[in-house]
């Protein structure tokens, strides 16, 4: 592995350096992103700020805060060591997201520093690094603990956003990072074409490419610190790669670099760069003559971009210095004039591109210079600096192997799913609309012209009075609660501060809010531009207002002052079960919470099933919907979609497909036939949500893996239940209370409805699965086995020739793996 960070420094250089640091024409980068990551303060660097991790929480998504610190310090990086201090640790997949003010080419750098955290050990940290299009690091190790690494990577965006994802693969799982940046670089750094040796002629398309730094050199001086560089790269020294030292010597210049005639500015490489160069001994006896060559450590699977530094500091007068320059041993140009090629002008700095193909078998590529074959020319030559980059292929990874193409190939036919999906769904809707818009026609006339959006009359009989719209401050208690003035919900949230969502909802937000009694309320605002939002609202006050129990969430109030649709709740301290799960990095919950949470918001269901004379079908179960109070009781919330059950004559009830994709009844799905099971199977979903703590479509995922309710069906087909685990619980649940829940979470996502159980059978078997955990958390490794191979059997009961395929050795892994597990 090589790195562009220098390995020594010295306390004189960077006395030196600092006295080079103001540079007034200096690019300003239009987006500039600089992280210390895992810190809580601001770091500066180089006259750079990188922010305190803290501050960019709304940026990343991650399952788990954790700020590690270390005090160890890295042998091989003296510079930027403040950033190696502190890193994020990840023990999931993890997302940065960047914004991008100005699309085009960009730096990404990472720094990698792996400490013994807590009980974190980052050397054995295996991961990836990736962009929406591209894998910048696959099976990523930092195994030397005093050895710290640094990548830098520059690559178009043209996206909105840079999305960087931190991935642990394998059995390592773990990632961390201690510092990014994200900083624009200039336009004109990189133009399209290059040189090309293998094949001769021209490459084109360089500014398409993704570029790793794998070497970037100061030829004949010393290290460039980043400090140094407009562009804060680093350059390290020639003297390692030199092959022949006795046939270089450097050369050191001390006037003043140009800029104009060469086509090369300070942005391509610093005057430091420019003004030091090896120099090709030139020997006293003609017949005896060197090439100076420098040797590089490559990756030969992918093509290299060597940009090549000269500026001619040594002739002292113009048309002197004629020299060939070789690339692994191809002539790249012969008989070089740099007077010829700067518009007479000595000490003008010029470079040149060069493409090529590393050839097979050494990992090796030679850069020389060497004498040129002129007569009456003596010899000599010089180089002034190099850059080697690694060039994409069309795997859109840096790994030989793993391409994100697949990713996003899948990604495509999701999106084409959905868009069949939708497609279908608006047949529909816009079918029952029609019928709807006929049948119910004066009712929406009325609507409009009275602009409110409440007509509680409208509602079913019985249930409601009209309701007085209230003036003066004062609330009314009526049939349905309170109703509330606008203007004490508008002090209530604040004047409906932003800062006060806590949620946003799909035809408005909630807000948090606090009534002069103290009382905390959520407060939904609908849109009243949206005629969905009034139906829904209305659905919501209709069934709310008639349903009261623990684990439902409970309707406080409303107003519909001003065309305003605002409707007040409890309000529920710890938000959705969803933001437990996954994704914001609270506290994972234990496996009885868990089990708690599922089994209150089943009697949720439950009730709304068989609580009334009829029943009524949610149609919208997912953990976003399910919420918890401050004892993390669980209450089903957002009954906008709900619908009354079939009639006891009826089976089904036929309506437009609604809900949440990754939740739907596959089976209500395809007949638009909605039942009671069509909840039990989104239910399902849900338990399988709280058992793996991922979203149950995650596009960023390997394709087999998108689709959580898929992929936990096939691992658990194979009996590799482990695998589907949130590492959190892993060892935690006692076998047996593990058992009985997948086996009900399987039962609720049956094909059909009919072989799914019923809520109240599925209420049971969670309180018989939390009743199986006792207080032990873990159980005997033998009973463990056991229990596993009864419970594969199970779960493929009825699936002929599964159980065959449950052969010795599998069993046996599964095993060892429980072993391991429950060893911890
Ligand atoms: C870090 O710097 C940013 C921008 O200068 C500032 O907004 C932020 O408050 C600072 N954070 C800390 C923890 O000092
Ligand atoms: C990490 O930071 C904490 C809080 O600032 C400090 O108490 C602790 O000593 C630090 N640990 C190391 C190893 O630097
Ligand atoms: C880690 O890197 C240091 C410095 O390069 C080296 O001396 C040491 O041998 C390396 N350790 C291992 C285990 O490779
Ligand atoms: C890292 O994980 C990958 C993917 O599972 C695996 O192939 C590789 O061997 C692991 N690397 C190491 C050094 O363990
Ligand atoms: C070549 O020149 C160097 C000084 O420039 C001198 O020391 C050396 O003896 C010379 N070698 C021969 C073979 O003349
Ligand atoms: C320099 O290297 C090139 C390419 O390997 C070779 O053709 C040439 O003969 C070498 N010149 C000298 C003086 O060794
Ligand atoms: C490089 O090696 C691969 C197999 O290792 C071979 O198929 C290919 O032809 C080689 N290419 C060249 C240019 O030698
Ligand atoms: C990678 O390289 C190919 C050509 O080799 C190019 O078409 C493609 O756009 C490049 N960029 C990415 C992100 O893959």
């Amino acid at each position: 592995m090589t790195s562009t960070r220098l390995t020594i420094g010295y306390a004189l250089f960077l006395l030196v350096g600092s006295s080079m640091l103001c540079d007034c024409n200096a690019f300003s980068p239009a987006d500039n992103y600089l992280i210390d990551c895992g810190s809580l303060v601001n770091t500066t660097v180089d006259n750079r700020v990188f922010l305190a991790d803290v501050s960019l929480y709304s940026s990343l998504a991650t399952p788990s805060n954790i700020f590690a610190n270390t005090t160890a310090n890295s042998v091989s990086s003296f510079e930027s060591s403040s950033l190696y201090q502190t890193a994020r640790i990840f023990i999931g997949p993890s997302s940065y997201s960047f914004p991008i003010l100005k699309k085009g080419r960009h730096f990404i750098r990472l720094y990698f520093f792996p400490f013994v955290y807590q009980s974190y050990d980052l050397t054995s940290a295996n991961f990836s690094v990736s962009t929406q299009q591209f894998i910048l690091l696959s099976n990523f190790q930092a195994t030397n603990s005093s050895v710290a690494e640094f990548k830098e990577y520059s690559m178009n965006i043209n996206t909105d956003t840079l999305i960087l994802t931190f991935t642990p693969v394998g059995k390592s799982l773990l990632a961390f990072i201690n510092a990014i940046e994200v900083v624009s670089v200039p336009d004109d750094l990189i133009s399209d074409s290059a040189q090309s040796l293998n094949p001769i002629g021209t490459y084109n398309g360089l500014k398409e490419q993704v570029f790793e730094t794998i070497h970037r050199i100061n030829m004949g001086g010393l290290p460039v610190l980043s400090a140094q560089d407009t562009l804060w790269r680093s350059w390290q020294s020639d003297q390692s790669f030199l092959i022949n030292k006795n046939a270089a010597k450097f050369y050191s210049f001390t006037e003043t670099i140009n800029y104009v005639q060469g086509g090369a500015t300070k942005d391509t490489a610093p005057e430091l760069v420019y003004s030091t160069a090896t120099e090709l001994i030139a020997s006293n006896t003609s017949l005896s003559l060197y090439n100076v060559t420098w040797e590089f450590d490559v990756d030969t699977s992918f093509p290299l971009m060597i940009r090549l530094h000269f500026c001619d500091i040594v002739s002292k007068v113009l048309n002197q210095l004629y020299f060939n320059l070789y690339i692994n041993g191809l002539i790249g140009i012969e008989d070089l004039d740099l007077s010829a090629l700067t518009t007479n002008t000595l000490a003008a700095a010029y470079y040149v591109d060069f493409f090529l193909r590393p050839s097979n078998g050494s990992g090796k590529v030679h850069v020389s210079i060497g004498p040129s074959t002129l007569a009456n020319v003596p010899p000599d030559g010089i180089l002034n600096g190099l850059e080697m980059l690694k060039m994409n292929t069309s795997m859109s990874s840096f790994d030989g192997q793993v391409s994100i193409v697949s990713k996003n190939e899948s990604k495509r036919k999701l999106a084409l799913l959905l868009g069949s999906l939708l497609g279908a769904f608006f047949v529909v809707v816009i079918a029952v609309f029609l019928f709807w818009v006929l049948s119910k026609r004066r009712k929406l006339l009325r609507n409009y012209q009275s602009k409110t959006w409440l007509h509680l009359s409208n509602f079913k009989d019985g249930i409601h009075s009209p309701v007085s719209k209230c003036s003066n401050g004062t609330t009314h208690q009526n049939a349905l609660g309170l109703q509330f003035p606008f203007a004490v919900l508008q002090e209530a949230t604040n004047n409906f501060d932003e800062n006060w969502v806590i949620g946003v909802g799909g035809f408005g937000n909630v807000y948090k809010g606090e009534l002069k009694d103290k009382t905390k309320v959520a407060v939904k605002r609908g849109n009243s531009k949206s005629h969905q939002g009034i139906t829904e609202f209305r659905t919501e006050i209709e069934f709310l207002s008639q349903l009261r129990h623990r684990h439902l969430v409970s309707l406080i109030g409303y107003c519909n002052e001003n065309n305003e649709m605002i409707l007040v709740y409890e309000f529920m301290k710890n938000g959705t079960l969803k933001s437990h799960l996954y994704g914001l990095g609270l506290p994972p919950l234990s496996w009885k919470q868990r089990l708690e949470i599922c089994i209150g918001s089943a009697k949720g269901v439950h009730y709304l099933h068989t609580g009334s004379a009829k029943s009524i079908i949610h149609r919208d179960i997912k953990s976003a919907n399910i919420l918890l109070d401050e004892n993390l009781m669980a209450k089903v919330a957002d009954f906008g979609l709900s619908k009354a059950g079939p009639d006891l004559d009826e089976t089904h009830v036929t309506t437009a497909v609604k809900g949440s994709f990754g939740y739907l009844d596959p089976e209500y799905f395809r007949m638009q036939r909605l039942t009671e099971k069509s909840d039990v199977y989104s239910f399902g979903v849900v338990l399988l949500e709280v058992l793996c703590a991922r979203p149950v479509i995650d596009p960023t995922l390997p394709r087999e893996m998108i689709n959580m309710t898929e992929w936990a069906m096939k691992c658990l087909n194979k009996g590799q239940i482990e695998e589907i685990i949130d590492p959190h619980l892993s060892g935690l649940i006692r076998t047996k209370s593990l058992e009985k829940f997948v086996e009900t979470a399987v039962k609720c996502l049956a094909d059909y409805g009919v072989d799914r159980p019923t809520m109240g059978d599925v209420l049971w078997s969670l309180e018989y699965s939390l009743q199986l955990q006792g207080s032990v958390p873990t159980t005997s490794k033998m009973d463990g086995l056991n229990e596993v191979a009864q419970l594969s059997s199970e779960v493929h009961e009825g699936k002929s020739g599964l159980k065959d395929n449950l052969s010795d050795a599998s069993m046996s892994n599964v095993f060892s793996q429980l072993m391991e597990s429950e060893g911890r």
